[in-house]
Order: structure tokens, then C-alpha cells, then sequence
């Protein structure tokens, strides 16, 4: 049976105490949620994702009251990061308290803490009066959603409910800081840029080259539609285009409304010419793509810092995802 969508935080938080799985609407991506100190409620979460068991998941906390309750000791620079930046889209790893189960963590002895900046999850999160544990609600690997359509199409079979939020606000997933090291490091790249964070804590911050020993959510193969995505230049976008064999059409180019486009079966733009725009509709973008049935999938990237970084971030690994198919030849 298909999942119910409601607007109800009052319904979503009900379900969430007595052990289900909800699909809740943040400012960055939709999460998967499950109340964060039941592990067999945890463990549905790996089940439905097809997540490999020990990929750590987030914790979503309704204030900076997360601190105290899931982080084993809280330092005053993980204070200030949590003052200044949440709710909103940072999320930090930091040494886990005891009410965190090895299910969350994947028997990590750090853990991800964020407060989410959505009027209807803070309201979810007050009334559990408790931690969600959530990843992304999308199947494992593939694009994050960014609307509750997205989370119905993907998972709606096999969870409990959705809470209906809207589009997401920021539209790519958090940004990963880990304070849990002597030198705090960038783990994944998201809506706090590092300047930010280091005007907070008085310091340079490590940008970390992938691991994903460290952060399975830098894996390559994640963040990818079903069509090959190839990343194209805004002033040779036609000569990309004409370069695909036969084989890579229909091609459907997604690019800011000023950037000319020929060639393409279908083009999609962006709302406007902003990355911030670029991040709201980029993963809304690829999924319409895949949609109108793209072969190819052919991206301008927004140029420039802030939250460009992060779009040509998850851009750069969904169009290696498509790589490790057979080669095709001058793509
Ligand atoms: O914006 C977001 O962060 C969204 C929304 C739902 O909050 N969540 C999200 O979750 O993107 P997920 O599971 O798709 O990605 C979480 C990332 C993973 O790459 C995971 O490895 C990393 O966070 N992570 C979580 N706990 C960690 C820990 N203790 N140490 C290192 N990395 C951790
Ligand atoms: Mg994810």
C-alpha cells in the first residue's frame, strides 16, 4: 500500500513514537526518519534505503538541545557552530552519548547532529520530544528528494507516512563538518559554506578530499538520475551535444535561462540565474529529466563559491556514476 501524504505534524510525530518510518520535509532534502533512540524502528530505515548496514545516519533534533542529549561532550566552538548556524543546513559530527544506539552510528563513536530549518519537522521533532535518525529518502545511491512526490515515488510502498512540506527551500543535503578530530574538516560541501564556519570559530577548516571510508555519502556512484549525466561548458554546450553518438539521445540539457542551449530534445532551466536557484532545482531538474526519458542528461554548473561548490559537488559524482558504465565513444 501506497504511503499517505498529510500536512499533520501532529500524525507524522504519532507514528514516529510508536516506531514508524516517515518521510519528513527539511530545508535541504527530504529524510527518512525513524525516532533515533529505537533501533528496530533504525534498522527499517537500512532495510527500505537498501543502505548498507553502517553507513552512519543523522541526527535531527528540534533545538540546540541535540548537543546535550546525543553528543557525549560538548565543547564550546560546537556550541557557537550550533548557535550560529542552526536550524539550518549544517550538520555536526561529534563524540555520541550513550542514548545514541550503534544502529545510528554503525558502531561509530561519533555522531551527526543537525536541527533541521523546516516549520513543520521543528514542530514534529518538538512534539516527539526526541531525535530522529534520517538519511536522505531516496533509494540508495540515487537522487535525494527534494519533494514529497519524489519520496512517494521512491519509498512509498514501504513506509508509514509523508509529511508534505513543499519543495525543499536549499535543495542539496547539508553541509558535513567534523568536530569530532583536533582539526575540524569539511566532509561533504553544502548550504554553509566554509568561510562562514571559519568566521565562527576563529580558524582555518580542512576541506576533505572524498573518503568514503569517512563519509559513505561521498561515495561516487551516489546522487545519480538513471540517465548519463555530462557536464558541459555554458559556451560549447552545442558542440557537447553534437559530439554524443547517436546511442546517448535523447539528450535533455538543464542550464540556467541564460545560458543558450541547441541541440537538445528537451531543455530544462533553472528558475533563475543564482546558484541558490541552481541548488533548489537541481535535483527537482534531473528527476524531470529522467522523467521526459533523457539518455543523457547534459548540466551547465553554476560558477562561483557559496552554494555553487556543493551543486557542481553532487554534479561532478553523478556524472562519474554514469562513467562506470561501458565508455561511449566522444562522450
Ligand atoms: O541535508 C541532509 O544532511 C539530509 C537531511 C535529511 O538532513 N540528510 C542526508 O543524510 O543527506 P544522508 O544519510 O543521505 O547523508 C548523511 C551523511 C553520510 O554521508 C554519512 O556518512 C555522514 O552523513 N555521516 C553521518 N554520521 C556520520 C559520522 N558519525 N561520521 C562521519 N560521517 C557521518
Ligand atoms: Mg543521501
Amino acid at each position: 500500500m501506497t504511503a499517505s501524504i498529510t500536512t499533520d505534524p501532529a500524525q507524522a510525530a504519532r507514528v514516529l513514537a510508536r516506531g514508524g518510518v516517515v518521510g519528513l520535509p527539511t530545508e535541504t532534502v527530504y529524510g527518512l526518519a525513524a525516532h533515533a533512540e529505537r533501533p528496530d524502528a533504525v534498522r527499517r530505515i537500512f532495510a527500505i534505503k537498501g543502505r548498507p548496514a553502517g553507513h552512519p545516519l543523522i541526527v535531527h533534533g528540534a533545538d540546540a538541545g541535540v548537543l546535550d542529549r546525543y553528543a557525549a561532550a560538548v565543547t564550546d566552538q560546537v556550541r557557537r557552530l550550533g548557535d550560529a548556524f542552526w536550524p539550518g543546513p549544517l550538520t555536526l559530527v561529534v563524540p555520541r552519548s550513550s542514548r545514541v544506539p550503534d544502529e545510528v552510528t554503525g558502531g561509530r563513536a561519533t555522531v551527526g547532529l543537525r536541527v533541521p530549518d523546516h516549520r513543520l519537522t521543528l514542530r514534529v521533532l518538538a512534539l516527539l520530544d526526541a531525535g530522529v535518525a534520517a538519511p536522505s529518502a531516496n533509494l540508495f545511491g540515487r537522487t535525494s528528494p527534494t519533494a514529497a512526490a519524489h519520496v512517494r515515488h521512491d519509498l512509498g510502498d514501504a513506509i508509514d507516512l509523508i509529511l508534505d512540506g513543499g519543495t525543499c527551500a536549499v535543495g542539496v543535503e547539508s553541509t558535513i563538518l567534523d568536530m569530532s578530530v583536533p582539526d575540524p574538516v569539511i566532509l561533504r560541501t553544502g548550504g554553509v559554506e566554509a568561510e562562514q564556519i571559519e568566521a565562527v570559530l576563529g580558524r582555518a577548516v580542512a576541506r576533505s578530499a572524498a573518503g568514503p571510508a569517512r563519509a559513505p555519502g561521498m561515495l561516487e556512484v551516489h546522487y545519480a538520475p538513471t540517465a548519463r549525466v555530462v557536464l558541459a561548458d555554458g559556451d560549447h554546450i552545442s558542440t557537447t551535444i553534437a559530439m554524443l553518438p547517436p546511442r546517448a539521445q535523447p539528450v535533455v540539457v538543464i542550464a540556467p535561462p541564460n545560458i543558450a542551449a541547441a541541440g537538445a530534445a528537451l531543455v530544462l532551466r533553472t528558475a533563475g540565474p543564482r546558484a541558490e536557484d541552481f541548488a533548489h532545482d537541481l535535483y527537482l531538474l534531473l528527476r524531470e529529466a529522467d522523467g521526459a526519458g533523457a539518455a543523457t542528461i547534459v548540466v551547465v554548473p553554476p560558477v562561483g563559491g557559496g552554494i555553487a561548490i556543493a551543486v557542481r559537488d553532487r554534479l561532478r559524482r553523478a556524472a562519474a556514476a554514469g562513467a562506470t558504465d561501458p565508455p561511449e565513444a566522444g562522450a
